[in-house]
């Protein structure tokens, strides 16, 4: 299981304040884990690990067989939770240059999460030559972006392959009962995965909207399942263990100390679009209200060289989240050099890794130093195990969080004052008033 560490938190908590946001954390379980909070008929993501069909894994696998060495490249559209759990997933299992093609499974690429009409076109380009195929995915089916793309990626591909070659070309993933993507799926006799209708988009990594890319990706899902889990044995027992009552407990006493951000900072690269997935999951569950902590993500060391000053040394208005993970087996050894002008003998015999982490703990010493607090979250390394226990864990600790902030974890209303906005300047029938 991954561990929570709080050494570099626990100067700036004081025992009483823990003991009271602890209490506060086993009551925010209770509301969670009986589903008769605010909002707790979405809460079906708490049993995605143990309730995922045979017949979703199947239908996964499936499409996956059908498309491998038959397909160059598959296009993933969707957005926000739609989008954001699939794409952390695929950057965190892919080799850094995977898409130089060096792996038998089609090339995934995603669309339908800006309405950059440069992107689109340059992707309208790339697939020239290319045999592809789309994963479509919306919840409502009714989102504009994704819904652009669909239409525009769809009437290409009726050109260029005809209806029936089509039909076969498109994978959907939507809502079990409503919304015009499973309409458009009946219609046209597309494959179809559901979601199921009590998981709502951020919370949905573990369902279909992750499980379909992550598998015709070449991916093992049955680990993915299998890491979240036992995150969930581990995480449905109420002891004042359990980290993600701790951390819940704690990044509250954070907000209520004055702090204002949370920064989420990861050392690999491949970890990139966790930041992305963590920022939608705690910004859209916690920021209502005229309430919570903002998120925000820093990548190290890239970061440490551009606002690395501002951390050390700006506003004390934030504290650190790092996500700390280990390298694969194979390791990258400091070589000798012929005449050191570069100075950096002392590190010969190094691993990278080694130094990966010594420059964390540098930079976690200097912040507590400049009264960041930090806490950190260790995972063994960067798989497919330990992955689906990092979304599980995060998804329990948001929800818990946001049920002690006072805030509905499952809704994000304030996202539909820009939708509305859109369609009434885009002329929408029923939205131009
Ligand atoms: O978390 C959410 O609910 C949102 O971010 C949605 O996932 C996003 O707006 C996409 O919605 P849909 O899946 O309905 O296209």
């Amino acid at each position: 299981m991954l561990k929570l560490n709080t050494d570099m938190i626990e100067p700036f908590v004081g025992a009483e304040d823990y003991k009271r946001a602890m209490d506060e954390a086993f009551h925010a379980f209770d509301t969670l884990v009986s589903g008769k909070g605010v909002g707790g008929k979405m809460t079906g993501w708490l049993d995605l690990p143990v309730n995922i069909s045979e017949k979703t894994l199947a239908d996964c696998r499936l499409v996956a067989s059908r498309w491998l060495g038959t397909l160059d490249v598959v296009v993933v559209i969707g957005i926000g939770g739609s989008f954001l759990g699939a794409k952390c997933a695929l950057e965190a299992f892919s080799h850094s240059f995977a898409s130089a093609g060096e792996r038998n499974s089609p090339h995934i690429v995603f669309a339908g999460y800006s309405l950059s009409e440069d992107y689109m076109s340059d992707l309208l380009g790339y697939l020239k030559k290319k045999s592809y195929g789309l994963i479509v995915i919306s919840k409502s089916g009714t989102t504009i972006e994704p819904g652009l793309a669909f239409r525009i990626l769809r009437m290409n591909m009726l050109k260029r392959f005809g209806a029936e070659d089509t039909r076969r070309r498109i994978v959907t993933v939507t809502d079990e009962r409503d919304g015009a993507l499973r309409a458009m799926s009946e219609k046209y006799g597309y494959t179809s995965l559901s979601i199921p209708s009590n998981v709502g988009g951020r919370y949905s990594v573990l369902s279909a909207v992750g499980l379909l890319p992550i598998a015709v990706a070449g991916f093992d899902i049955e680990n993915f399942i299998g890491g979240a889990r036992e995150a969930r044995e581990y995480l449905m027992k109420k002891t004042k263990e359990n980290p993600a009552i701790i951390y819940a407990a704690l990044r509250n006493i954070m907000y209520r100390n004055g702090k204002k951000i949370e920064v989420f900072a990861n050392y690999h690269p491949k970890l990139k679009y966790l930041g992305e997935w963590l920022k939608q999951l705690f910004a859209e569950s916690e920021g209502k209200d005229l309430k919570g902590l903002f998120p925000t993500t820093l990548d190290f060391t890239t970061d440490l060289h551009s606002v690395g000053q501002y951390i050390q040394d700006g506003e004390r208005i934030m504290f650190e989240t790092s996500i700390l993970a280990g390298s694969k087996e194979v390791e990258v050894i400091v070589p000798k050099s012929t005449d050191n002008l570069d100075g950096l003998d002392y590190l010969v015999g190094k691993t990278l890794e080694h130094i990966n982490m010594m420059a964390e703990k540098g930079t976690r010493l200097a912040h507590t130093s400049g009264n960041v607090p930090n806490i950190y979250i260790e995972m063994e390394k960067i798989d497919e195990w330990n992955m689906g226990q990092l979304f599980y864990f995060f998804e329990f600790s948001c929800a818990l969080s946001a049920y002690m902030l006072g805030v509905n974890p499952f809704d994000q209303p304030a996202v539909d004052v820009y939708k509305k906005n859109l369609y009434k300047l885009l002329g929408r029938p029923g939205y131009t008033d």
